[in-house]
């Protein structure tokens, strides 16, 4: 598979994400909101790298496949912790159309959170088409597929350290396997 980003690319990245968080949050408690499942690796280590208080909280985004609404997003709450008052951060793999973030982020706004912020790992350049833009973002890509370090092609691939690209080789032996 074709490397995007090697491993140490990525642990360097996060590690300046968290110098950046440590310094606009400082002591100011944080709740963080996963976007399931493609945000759980970076969670993982970007949350080891924090020094405020931190809770993390659970949201699960998933498009529908397959249908003719393949477009939509369904949402499941039912993991949150209550947001009221808090200082909340959104974490998502990667910004692409920008659905999932405006999605997320409207039905973040109607739990009363006193403020919401968002990362991605990945800022996919020319996709999008939503009014909203994430506030941090650890690379820029170019519009390829990418698995890895949390992102998936059909579920798997969320366990290689590094970012990779499928490719039509990839996509062939993918199939097959
Ligand atoms: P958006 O809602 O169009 O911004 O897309 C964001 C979601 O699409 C992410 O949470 C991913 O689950 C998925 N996605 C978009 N691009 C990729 C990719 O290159 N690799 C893996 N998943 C992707
Ligand atoms: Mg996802």
């Amino acid at each position: 598979m074709k490397i995007l980003l090697t491993e140490q690319q990525i642990q360097e990245g996060i590690s300046r994400l968290a110098a950046e968080l440590n310094t606009d949050y400082q002591q100011r408690p944080i709740t963080f909101i996963a976007v399931m499942t493609g945000s759980l690796v970076m969670l993982a280590d970007l949350i080891r790298r924090l020094e405020m208080p931190i809770r993390v909280s659970l949201i699960q985004a998933s498009s529908y496949r397959g249908g003719t609404q393949s477009g939509d997003l369904w949402l499941d709450d039912r993991a949150m912790l209550d947001i009221t008052g808090r200082d909340c951060l959104l974490v998502d793999d990667i910004f692409d159309t920008g659905k999932t973030l405006a999605k997320v982020t409207e039905r973040l706004q109607s739990m009363n959170p006193a403020s919401i912020r968002s990362i991605v790992l990945l800022y996919k350049e020319g996709q999008q088409r939503y009014p909203i833009e994430p506030d941090y973002h650890v690379f820029r890509i170019p519009n390829e597929f990418v698995v890895g370090y949390g992102l998936d092609y059909q579920d798997l691939y969320r366990n290689l350290p590094y970012g990779g690209v499928m490719e039509e080789d990839d996509l062939a032996a993918h199939a097959s396997s």
